[in-house]
């Protein structure tokens, strides 16, 4: 039982301390939350503990990327047999373990295609979008409205514009001051799940490459038909088609949206789960398109990093997949995420709260409305509002979670986690404004 809460003192005058060093008191603008961010100080399993001492049920997971959960076993043996049996942390030079985990991951994502090493997501979508170009000769880049692919420059625009709704979809805004003149010239954005606003604008533009979230945000996902007709269209006008899959990646299905799809993009972008909670990224593609990396091919693409297939996210990384192919250890993460998401129906459901749930593998979403969302659009600004509402409360009922974005679940969710969160949701809905007071 996560003891009644709640106050976040010591966080608060951390944050105070680290906004006079640190912009924001955050290394990642994703990480701030209004007012100030939680200090985490302590994990296990699916818990996490801040500095003040409250316990709570983690669903964030680091943004999806710990899918065992924290310290599984087999993660931190594989640390500890680092230290152990290589005598240092890093190389410099390729190990043996960084083809046998390319092996894994190929076998998985694409058979005949090859592989390199990054250090985060945003790497691996930079180095994505820069062979696109560099294999096409086009300086043009297309991506989708309300998509996010790290701190890339290249695709810092509309990932959630100021302007909403349906109308403002084609317009064009950064999300970041320095992403104008030629850099947001080059950017291309496309509208999600719209089979003719997207041909339209691919008619118009000349791009190298499409870049996508198969699943927007994680658990919209595009419609089959959508999908289908991107890996048409591109094909058919020489555009190449890259799955950004750092978030689906191992975690709506092992193999990502190309196993729930079974479509084969040109290249695909992972990053989170595979570095086992050390910092990865990794970018997987056609051959012809990947051999431009070739040192030998007069350097034709140039990417390099320090940190690159180091052994400590590659260890980690295959420890954590080894684990999750491990017996039925991926379908249990899906099995506890669909009894989530049907005791999380059920309960709005008692209380009167209109709602759709979402997700696949892994991920666990509702929206609330009946209405079946296709974009982030077609979610209401009072409906986000509540929904941000009712996560803010979850928090300090001690269920840690992004505000009104997807429960990401590990292999170390629990029924007794699983009970703590809806009895967490009916306390807040049982004191909520908007919704109905009562339980039917
Ligand atoms: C779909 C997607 N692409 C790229 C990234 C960037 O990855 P990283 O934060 O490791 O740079 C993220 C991070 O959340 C992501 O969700």
């Amino acid at each position: 039982m996560i003891e009644s809460r709640h106050t976040t003192d010591k966080s608060f005058s951390l944050f105070k301390e680290a906004e006079k060093l640190i912009p924001g008191g955050v290394n990642g603008n994703i990480k701030f939350r209004e007012p100030y961010p939680l200090f985490l100080s302590r994990a296990s399993g699916s818990h996490v503990w801040d500095v003040d001492g409250n316990e709570y049920v983690d669903y964030v997971l680091s943004y999806g990327a710990l899918i065992l959960g924290h310290g599984h076993p087999a993660v931190l043996k594989a640390l500890r047999n680092i230290a152990d049996s290589l005598g240092t942390t890093l190389f410099g030079n390729p190990t043996p373990q960084e083809s046998e985990f390319a092996e894994i991951l190929l076998r998985i994502f694409m058979k005949d295609g090859m592989l390199r090493f990054t250090t985060s997501g945003l790497e691996a979508t930079l180095l994505a979008n820069r062979l696109g170009m560099a294999k096409s000769g086009k300086r043009k880049i297309a991506k989708f409205d309300g998509h996010y692919h790290g701190a890339n420059p290249f695709l810092l625009a509309n990932y959630r514009p100021k302007k909403r709704g349906k109308e403002g979809a084609l317009e064009k805004e950064a999300d970041s001051a320095e992403v104008r003149g030629d850099i947001l010239d080059d950017v291309v954005v496309l509208p999600f799940n719209d089979i003719d606003g997207t041909k339209r604008a691919l008619e118009r533009e000349d791009v190298s490459s499409v870049i996508l979230e198969p699943f927007e945000d994680g658990y919209i996902p595009a419609k089959r038909d959508f999908m289908h007709f991107l890996r048409k269209y591109t094909e058919e006008n020489g555009i190449i088609l890259v799955f950004d899959e750092v978030k689906t990646g191992f975690r709506i299905r092992l193999g990502g949206a190309v196993e729930y799809y079974g479509i084969k993009p040109d290249m695909i972008c992972l990053g989170k789960i595979i570095g086992g909670g050390a910092p990865i990224g990794a970018v997987i593609g056609k051959p012809e398109i990947m051999e431009l990396l070739d040192p030998r091919n007069r350097n034709k693409v140039f990417h390099s990093g320090t940190y690159n297939g180091n052994p400590i996210s590659i260890t980690l990384g295959m420890a954590t997949v080894s684990e999750l192919m491990e017996g039925n250890n991926f379908s249990r993460i899906s099995e506890a995420a669909t009894t989530l998401r049907k005791l999380i129906s059920q309960t709005l459901d008692e209380f009167g709260v209109e709602h759709r749930t979402y997700g696949e593998g892994g991920v666990v979403n509702y929206t609330l409305s009946k209405e079946e969302v296709h974009t982030y659009r077609d979610i209401s600004d009072e409906n986000m509002k509540e929904r941000k509402r009712i996560d803010s409360e979850m928090m300090k009922e001690g269920i840690y979670l992004i505000p009104a974005s997807r429960y990401s679940m590990s292999l170390a969710h629990t029924e007794g986690d699983i009970d703590l969160t809806v009895n967490a949701m009916r306390r807040v809905l049982g004191s909520g404004t908007s919704s109905k007071e009562k339980p039917k």
